[in-house]
């Protein structure tokens, strides 16, 4: 691979339990900023932006028992979910990283939240970690700044 795919880190992912409570703690503490929040309801989950320069802390809990987040939950418990960067190109993204010979949760790149285009790499395939690979929904690979 010659050209670097990623182009910024678009999010930290973090499994909680209480949205609320996790809320509270990143605004109370840190003094962070809330970007946005929205329900996914096709993962089963429940997302909140916390705003840090131009990337994000990604709060996920779980809107139903059968939801990935909510086995998460289950089995691992609280803390890191997944790691996602940005790219130019969701798609080719995510052809070059399974040209490569890895595995990939996504079969093709699908809706996420802010109207993002996003798609999964295995953690198998990237040594534990659960790689996101993240496309903004205005396709040059850059986030509208926080508001
Ligand atoms: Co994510």
């Amino acid at each position: 691979m010659t050209e670097p795919l990623l182009t910024e880190i678009d999010h930290v992912a973090i499994a909680v339990r209480d949205m609320d409570a996790a809320i509270d703690w990143y605004v109370q503490t840190l003094g962070a900023r809330i970007a946005h929040r929205e329900l996914v309801e096709h993962d089963g989950v429940e997302e909140t932006l916390v705003a840090v320069a131009e990337s994000y802390v990604q709060l996920v809990s779980p809107t139903r028992e059968d939801s990935a987040v909510a086995r998460f939950l289950a089995t691992r418990g609280e803390g890191l979910h997944h790691v996602a960067y940005r790219v130019q190109d969701c798609a080719e993204a995510l052809e070059a990283v399974r040209r490569a010979g890895n595995r990939v949760v996504d079969e093709a790149p699908r809706r996420g939240s802010r109207g993002t285009m996003i798609a999964f790499v295995h953690p198998k395939s990237s040594f534990g970690t659960l790689v996101e690979l993240v496309q903004e929904g205005s396709a040059n690979g850059k986030s509208t700044p926080p508001q």
